[in-house]
């Protein structure tokens, strides 16, 4: 979203902060970049919904014909109603109770097995039925710890050892192991990152452990870039590379699969804007501070993964530069959004845009120190298509009384 400093003026001064503002028109963009990308024709892109719940998001998703992915009973239900039939949506279990496959299982939505304790546990409850397994193929990706999701020490995924038995357990269920998945880490620029995985998920391919399979789920991950001037994933690269191995795949294995993505930064990070205004600045023996009316509560990765945020002084955009933290209103001395950054002169009152907050900002805020969640807008070429109103600071105290 460049030039849009008025527009967003206009949407702060009509709807207040903090507000989240999701340009729908680069989710649009990033949806065709990677599906022209990939010339694999068989093919299809599972957005992980975790990335951002947004109804105009999802409805433009849905429009565009992708599927869904999902990693929880309500990101499921939410699917639904959002118009995504069951077929079009995957339950990606994490350390999943019974009580989750039995609710995810009866809405007739395929469930993406992550260990052998779920599959064993699958196989009693639903004997007979289709899964799909993720499979941890130790080969570690991802911009930072948190988010490097398969090795030998992540919660993630089945081993490729247990694959004997995970075959044998399909069997005496009778359950058609439709699908494999993996998904390595988070953030990927290299595309050889992403092609790793796939190569190594491709090496326990064969027809006689999988002979009901339909689809392989390279998982999602694709970065994009948070600073400016830095690289950005070359996505035709990756797709042609992608659709070449997954030729090969194929071939080998005898007949055409499906080739799956499950991508959620990449579709919808640059799509976001968190708008908060400046309501104190300090100047602490030269030491600048900059305190804003939103917090961790509302975008948490530069806390929880160091993660860099742009900001603009959208108030103040021509000033000459100094060095500032932002800062927060949350209780907590480790609630930044950045620290020493070079932004021209702020003032009380003024707006800064954080950017790049389309992923996972809205959808990891949480209620911490009862602050309300931001509201949202979403616009398309300048128009407003929907606002989601925050919620009042009374209102919000009545959640717990
Ligand atoms: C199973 C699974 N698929 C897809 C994703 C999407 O990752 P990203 O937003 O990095 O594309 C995640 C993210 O955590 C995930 O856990």
């Amino acid at each position: 979203m460049s030039n849009d400093r008025e527009l967003l003026l206009r949407l702060v001064h009509e709807y207040s902060s903090p507000l989240y503002v999701y340009d729908i028109g680069v989710v649009r963009a990033q949806v065709q970049r990677l599906l022209d990308s990939v010339g694999w024709k068989k093919k299809q892109i599972l957005y992980a919904v975790k990335a951002n719940y947004n109804p105009s998001i999802l409805a433009l998703i849905r429009e565009m014909g992708l599927s869904i992915d999902t990693v929880s009973p309500a990101e499921v239900h939410l699917a639904l109603a959002s118009g995504f039939s069951p077929r079009h949506i995957m339950f990606t279990a994490n350390n999943c109770s019974d009580a989750d496959l039995q609710e995810v299982h009866a809405l007739g939505v395929l469930c993406n097995l992550d260990s052998l304790s779920a599959l064993r546990r699958f196989a009693r409850m639903f004997p007979g039925s289709p899964v799909c397994l993720r499979i941890n193929p130790e080969i570690t990706a991802g911009s930072h710890k948190a988010v490097q999701t398969a090795g030998v020490h992540v919660k993630f995924g089945i081993l490729p050892e247990d694959l004997g038995e995970v075959v044998s357990i399909a069997k005496s269920a009778g359950l058609s192991i439709v699908g494999l998945h993996e998904h390595t880490g988070s953030g990927m620029i290299d595309p050889e990152d992403y092609l790793k995985g796939a190569k190594k998920l491709a090496e326990l391919l064969t027809p006689q452990n999988f002979p009901h399979l339909q689809f392989v789920d390279f998982g999602g991950g694709l970065g994009v870039p948070y600073q400016p001037d830095t690289p950005e994933l070359p996505t035709a690269i990756l797709g042609a590379k992608l659709s070449a191995l997954f030729e090969d795949i194929c071939k080998s294995f005898g007949r055409e699969l499906e080739l799956c993505m499950e991508p959620g930064k990449y579709l919808v990070a640059q799509c976001g804007t968190l708008l908060v205004q400046v309501t104190t600045l300090r100047n602490n023996r030269g030491k600048l501070i900059a305190g804003v009316n939103s917090g961790f509560s509302h975008l948490i990765r530069p806390v929880l993964y160091g993660a860099y945020h742009h900001i603009e002084n959208l108030s103040n955009p021509s000033a000459a530069t100094a060095i500032y933290d932002v800062v927060g209103n949350i209780c907590e001395s480790g609630d930044y959004f950045a620290e020493e950054r070079a932004l021209p002169e702020i003032r009380e009152g003024d707006i800064l845009a954080i950017r790049t907050a389309g992923a996972y900002g809205a959808s990891m805020a949480s209620l911490y120190n009862l602050r309300p969640l931001p509201g949202e807008v979403s616009v398309e070429n300048g128009k407003v298509l929907r606002h989601i109103e925050r919620r009042s600071n009374k209102d919000l105290s009545s959640h717990f009384r």
